[in-house]
C-alpha cells in the first residue's frame, strides 16, 4: 500500500502482487527471528492482521502445527497465498469489523498500522485481543531519515512526496518511532526493539518494495502538481539506472507481552 488507503484499481493489481512479494521477501527474515525469540510453539493461537500476501501467516500455520491456529485477516484478499487448514483466512476490517478478546498467544502485524488513521484505537484492539501472557509484535516504518537523504533530482521531489505522507494525509510515516510509547501506555511487559536499514537497489526486494509503490504512485503525484510526467518517467529510469543505490526508511519492530494476572 503506497497512496491508497486501501482498494488497488485493477492496472496496478500485478504491480501490487509483486510490491507484497518483495515487501515479504526482505522483511519475513526478521519477523521470523523475532518471533523465534519470543518461543512461538506449538500449540499457539495466532492473529496476523493486515497479512497482505499470507507469507507469515503460512509460516506461523506451520510453527504452530495441527493443535495451533492463525487467524489471518486483511481487508482486501486477494493476494493471499493459499495456506495450511490450521490457518483462517478472512476478510476483515480492523477498523470497524468485531475482534475476538482475550483469544490470542500472539498478534502480529507489519507496515499496516501507520496506514490507519484510526491506529491508537486499533493498537488497543491489538491487545485485548491478547491473552494474558500473550505477545503483540508490532512492525512499521519510520520514514524521517529516509527522506532527508540526498538524491539526485527530479527522483528526490518525488521521493520527498511519498516518504512525508505528502499525498496521503491519514498515513503516519513516523509511527516506527512511536510505537515503544504505545506498548508502554498499555502497560506490555518484558518490552523489547529493534530496527534497521539495508541499501535499496533495482530488481532486488530491499528496494523493490517502493520503487514499485513508486510506479504505483507517480500518477497522483503528477496530478498533485510536485512534478510533471516526464520528471516522473525520469525519476523511474533513476532509480531504475544500474548501479544507482540509496538508504532504505528504518524498519522497527518492538514486542511486549500482557502481563499474566
Ligand atoms: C503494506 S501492506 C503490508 C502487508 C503485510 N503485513 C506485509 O508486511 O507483508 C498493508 C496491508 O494492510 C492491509 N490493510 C489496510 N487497511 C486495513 C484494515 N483496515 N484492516 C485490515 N487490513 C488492512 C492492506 O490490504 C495490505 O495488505
Amino acid at each position: 500500500m503506497a497512496d491508497d488507503r486501501y482498494g488497488v484499481p485493477d492496472e496496478e493489481v500485478e504491480i501490487e502482487r509483486s510490491r507484497l512479494e518483495m515487501l515479504a521477501e526482505a522483511r519475513d527474515p526478521r519477523t521470523r527471528r523475532i518471533l523465534d525469540s519470543i518461543g512461538l510453539s506449538l500449540g499457539w493461537r495466532c492473529w496476523e492482521m493486515g497479512a497482505g500476501g499470507g507469507t507469515v501467516s503460512a509460516w506461523l500455520g506451520k510453527r504452530v502445527g495441527p493443535d495451533g491456529a492463525v487467524w489471518s485477516t486483511d481487508i482486501d484478499l486477494q493476494f493471499h497465498r493459499p495456506v495450511l487448514p490450521n490457518v483462517v483466512v478472512e476478510q476483515h476490517d480492523v477498523t470497524s469489523d468485531p475482534v475476538p478478546e482475550s483469544a490470542f498467544d500472539l498478534v502480529h502485524t507489519r507496515a499496516v498500522l501507520q496506514h490507519l488513521p484510526e491506529r491508537d484505537q486499533v493498537i488497543e484492539k491489538l491487545w485485548n485481543a491478547l491473552v494474558p501472557g500473550g505477545w503483540l509484535l508490532v512492525e512499521d516504518g519510520a520514514f524521517a531519515s529516509f527522506a532527508e537523504q540526498t538524491l539526485p533530482e527530479p527522483y528526490a521531489t518525488v521521493h520527498r512526496a511519498m516518504a512525508t505522507g505528502a499525498t496521503a494525509e491519514w498515513r503516519d510515516p513516523n509511527f516506527g518511532v512511536r510505537l515503544s510509547g504505545r506498548f508502554r501506555d498499555l502497560g506490555a511487559a518484558d518490552i523489547d526493539m529493534t530496527g534497521n536499514v539495508w541499501a535499496m537497489r533495482s530488481g532486488e526486494p530491499g528496494g523493490e518494495w517502493w520503487f514499485l509503490a513508486m510506479e504505483r504512485a507517480i500518477p497522483r503525484i503528477v496530478q498533485a502538481g510536485l512534478v510533471t510526467a516526464e520528471e516522473g518517467q525520469t525519476a523511474l529510469a533513476q532509480v531504475r539506472a544500474p548501479g544507482f543505490v540509496m538508504m532504505s526508511s528504518l524498519s522497527i519492530a518492538v514486542w511486549g507481552r500482557k502481563p499474566a494476572k
